[in-house]
């Protein structure tokens, strides 16, 4: 009855005074589902419609700052036929859009601004995988919190962020885009991000998108956009974790990928929108399409054209139409003819107006716009020192010969070597939002901030990163010779990873390693200092150099952060969220991998191995080097058996042992030995990340429940299995202590 007189009410007054009432922000989801509905009760079905239609404002696929608003879109706005933009930035900007929406249009509803806003927004984090790389959500959240104030402040609404995709294919450039290759650290980061940008949905706090929805990571051959077909226990347990955990940590969108999956692209899925989403995991929000993924469907060879594409979309659950402009041009005509039913339009429209007021767009549509608070926000200390505390924390060391590293602090000459090094562009990574070069720190600045008058930093840039001339090479000898240590910064181009940037290589681009071969020569120690979105392999490198520092693209603060660590203020920390292969053709190669029949053995022929490579990668899943040295002793089981309803608490003292305070990330691994179904030699469940000082000693406790032994048995149903398992304690996926526990029934 309430209900009844609330609509009523909303009529009447819309009619007296074109007032829509707005509930307040923060108001009880049943407050904001009668103000849902009171609004649905006004339109008209175009209006509808309207709101499941985003456009991209400007011309192509980037981000459009400040431009005046062209009359053909705000005659869309006016008439109700968009409901939200992606790629229209700034508070001034977004402020006109709004402006029209909400003064121009007969229902006045706000529009929802979206962008990419995937590892910053003006001021660059490091890219995702070397935000996985740190092992600490807490610091991840952290930077999500920080990109979301920047961009809110720009009049952002929406990141299309985190990408959760479990990739265990190096050659997919988008790998660089998530956090690897496991389920367990992919769904940490992935809740940490979503956490870190929602907030509480208070001030400038952004809407998360958990994309791409489903399994876009298991592209064929690591070709983007490619066929993905997999067995539904392998996608149960391996891929879609990261997406639920996402869910569960309130994510209010969702994005669908463009891939097909077993034969349906992810866009047309009910199983996928509907059944997993929805009805197993209770999603209550919307989900958007990726950039034309509903028209795509037309060469997936799924819909006959984009009418019947947004009839399949749409019934199946995808609520709003990112540029394909299928539901805008057909919707009507669909229910017209019966093949759309205007009930599932209103659902789709609760779902959108449902964030809108959520968001407080109906309170007041310009509570992001607010030009002095932009002015204020962006690039401020506060956000470049979180970038930087990032950045130093998602460096992987690789290798540390000798302990050549921390550098000494008395080098009268150091060579600063490489395209990268003197590289500001670069280290924004892809998807740098409005990152600009202008505001990035080389590494050869980085040096000369850092060292004083008694050093001096020479450079040389030796090549480019993907070019066959060694024209450069002299030169960069010539100062390598006259220097103490070189400090070679080779890699990847920014536009080498990320949407699109398949490769087939995952050797360093060019002649980089040629011209590391030449500095070799002259004998002066080498430190590599490696960007890339991408395990690459680095044989020669791990070879010959004397160090490798992986810093990943590590967006504006980059060459302070890399000074830092290379001298020694602040000790790696980081570890591997991703296998790095030997080379390419050992892909797909990753540590949750199952036994085989014939486990391989290089000493036995008949065995799962190549003729023509070591077993190992290069470097295990969870590796990273440390200034310090850890020693793990006294590991120890509570108990050696449990039922469903107690818990083994795992022990181990972990001790520095080395010369300087430092970091380590302990790890936890589970082998269920036999099953219903063969499963992984090993799983991660748990790492803690501690610091130890010199000498210093600690007890490191995790507990193993029964929940954490599940998985899609035989049967299809998610659960734990009576039976032995060994568990595992170490400083990576491979060097690890051992036991052994039984889960009875
Ligand atoms: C396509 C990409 O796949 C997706 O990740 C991105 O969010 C959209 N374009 C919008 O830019």
């Amino acid at each position: 009855m309430r209900k009844y007189f609330l609509i009523l009410f909303t009529i009447l007054l819309f009619a007296v005074t074109g007032f829509v009432p707005t509930p307040q922000q923060n108001s009880s989801e049943e407050t904001i589902a009668e103000r849902v509905d009171s609004v649905l009760a006004l339109m008209t079905l175009e209006e509808k419609i309207g709101q499941l239609n985003q456009l991209s404002f400007g011309i192509g696929w980037g981000p459009t700052v400040k431009v005046s608003v062209p009359d053909e879109y705000k005659q869309q706005i006016r008439e109700g036929k968009i409901g939200s933009f992606l790629n229209a930035i700034g508070a001034e900007f977004t402020y006109e859009l709004q402006k029209v929406a909400v003064q121009e249009s007969r229902l006045k509803i706000p529009l929802i601004f979206g962008l990419d806003v995937i590892h910053g927004f003006k001021t660059t984090f490091p890219v995702p995988l070397g935000e996985a790389a740190t092992w600490q959500p807490e610091i991840v959240e952290m930077s999500a919190h920080y990109q979301a104030i920047e961009s809110a402040s720009a009049g952002i609404h929406w990141t299309f962020s985190p990408m959760v995709d479990i990739a265990r294919d190096p050659r997919w450039g988008r790998i660089m885009e998530g956090a690897g290759e496991d389920p367990y650290l992919g769904s940490l980061m992935a809740a940490a991000h979503v956490r870190g940008y929602q907030g509480d949905l208070s001030d400038l706090n952004i809407i998360a998108c958990v994309k791409h929805y489903a399994g876009y990571g298991g592209a064929e051959g690591g070709r983007d956009y490619n066929t993905v077909d997999m067995s539904e226990r392998t996608f149960r347990d391996i891929y879609l974790p990261p997406y639920k955990a996402g869910v569960e940590a309130g994510a209010h969108t969702l994005m669908a990928s463009f891939n097909e999956l077993g034969g349906i692209p992810a866009s047309g899925s009910k199983y996928l929108l509907n059944d997993i989403l929805r009805e197993e995991w209770g999603f209550k929000g919307f989900v958007v399409s990726d950039w034309n993924s509903i028209g795509e469907m037309i060469n997936h060879g799924y819909a006959s054209d984009l009418k019947h594409a947004g009839e399949i979309s749409l019934n199946a659950g995808l609520d709003m139409d990112m540029e394909s402009r299928s539901y805008i041009t057909h919707l009507k005509q669909l229910v017209e003819e019966d093949k759309v039913d205007e009930d599932v339009i209103d659902e789709s429209v609760r779902r959108i107006l449902r964030i809108k007021f959520m968001l407080g767009l109906f309170d007041d549509p310009f509570r992001y716009c607010q030009k002095e608070r932009e002015e204020k926000n962006i690039m401020t200390s506060d956000i470049k020192i979180a970038s930087l505390e990032v950045a130093k924390r998602s460096f992987v060391l690789l290798k540390n010969d000798k302990n050549i590293l921390p550098l000494k602090k008395d080098y009268k000459k150091i060579a600063v070597i490489g395209p990268l090094a003197n590289n500001s562009i670069d280290p924004i990574g892809g998807w740098g939002g409005l990152g600009d070069s202008a505001d990035v720190t080389t590494v050869l600045e980085g040096f000369k901030n850092y060292v004083d008058k008694k050093t001096q930093v020479l450079y040389s840039e030796g090549c480019k990163i993907d070019d066959p001339s060694t024209k450069g090479f002299k030169d960069a000898v010539n100062i390598a010779k006259k220097s103490d240590v070189i400090i070679l910064c080779v890699g990847e181009s920014r536009d080498m990873s990320g949407e699109a940037c398949s490769r087939s290589s995952l050797d360093l681009p060019g002649v980089q390693e040629d011209l590391a071969k030449e500095l070799l020569k002259t004998g002066k120690p080498i430190i590599v200092v490696l960007m890339n979105g991408r395990p690459m392999s680095i044989n020669w490198l791990n070879d010959n150099a004397n160090a490798i520092l992986e810093t990943w693209f590590a967006g504006t603060m980059t060459g302070d952060a890399i000074a830092k660590v290379l001298f020694g203020d602040y000790n790696p920390s980081g570890k591997l969220p991703v296998t790095f292969p030997r080379t390419v053709g050992q892909v797909p190669i990753y540590y949750n991998h199952k036994n085989t029949g014939r486990p391989g053995d290089l000493k036995n022929h008949y065995t799962s191995k190549y003729l023509d490579l070591p077993l190992t990668p290069l470097y295990p899943f969870g590796f990273g080097l440390s200034y310090t040295t850890f020693e793990y002793n006294d590991f120890k089981l509570s108990t050696n058996k449990i039922t469903n309803e107690d818990s083994i608490i795992v022990s181990v003292k972990v001790k520095n042992t080395g010369n300087y305070d430092g970091e380590e990330v302990v790890q936890l691994y589970v082998q269920d030995l036999v099953g219903s179904v063969t499963r992984p030699v090993k799983e991660l469940k748990g790492f803690k990340k501690i610091m130890l000082k010199r000498g210093e000693e600690k007890t490191m406790d995790f507990t193993i429940h029964e929940k954490d032994l599940r998985f899609t048995a035989a049967d299809m149903k998610f659960k734990s299995e009576p039976g032995l398992f060994k568990v595992f304690v170490g400083t990576n996926s491979v060097d690890l202590k051992e036991s052994q526990f039984e889960l009875v029934e």
